[in-house]
């Protein structure tokens, strides 16, 4: 069994350090996508402090599919381009969404979400998917949740070698 801790961790780079560890151990020896992300998933939304959904779209035949995500029902599949995530696949780039009312083309899956990141998830400069979390506050995400999540993708994508 996992523990996923319910202890209030104040210093978000603690928090982290807590969730990287507990993704390590249930990827651990699993080559799995689905189910490394599910598992992924799950931690972030249920250690992510302010966090209304966190979960993954995966590239199919050039478009993004949901894939394995905690929260509420969400699009099923977002088009290269568009919205934050489309926006984020094309780029390649990590984004970071204070306010996603005033990102043009924001695709609204909970109407609750007020601010968003998305990382893209690479594997030999191939596009894999997108990482995807929404929180209700703005604002919510900041440089150290970027870089941790940034490499708790690179993570995920090591253990599918
Ligand atoms: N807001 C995203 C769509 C996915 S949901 O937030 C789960 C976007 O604009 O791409």
């Amino acid at each position: 069994m996992f523990h996923i801790t319910d202890e209030a961790i104040d210093d978000p780079v603690k928090r982290y350090d807590a969730i990287v560890s507990l993704i390590d151990a249930v990827t651990s020896g699993e080559r799995d996508l689905i189910a490394n992300l599910a598992n992924a998933a799950s931690v972030l939304f249920h250690m992510l402090p302010d966090v209304n959904w966190a979960g993954f779209y995966l590239l199919r035949d050039s478009e993004l599919v949901l894939g394995p995500f905690h929260g509420k029902p969400a699009c099923v599949r977002i088009a290269m381009g568009r919205g934050v995530c489309g926006t984020s696949a094309e780029q390649k780039q990590t984004l970071v969404v204070p306010n996603v009312h005033e990102f043009p083309g924001h695709i609204a899956c909970d109407a609750a979400s007020a601010s968003e990141i998305v990382i893209p998830m690479i594997v030999a400069d191939r596009l894999i998917g997108v990482l995807d979390i929404d929180s209700p506050v703005a604002g919510r995400f900041s440089d150290v949740d970027r870089l941790h999540l940034e490499s708790i993708v690179e993570l995920l994508m090591s253990r599918c070698r």
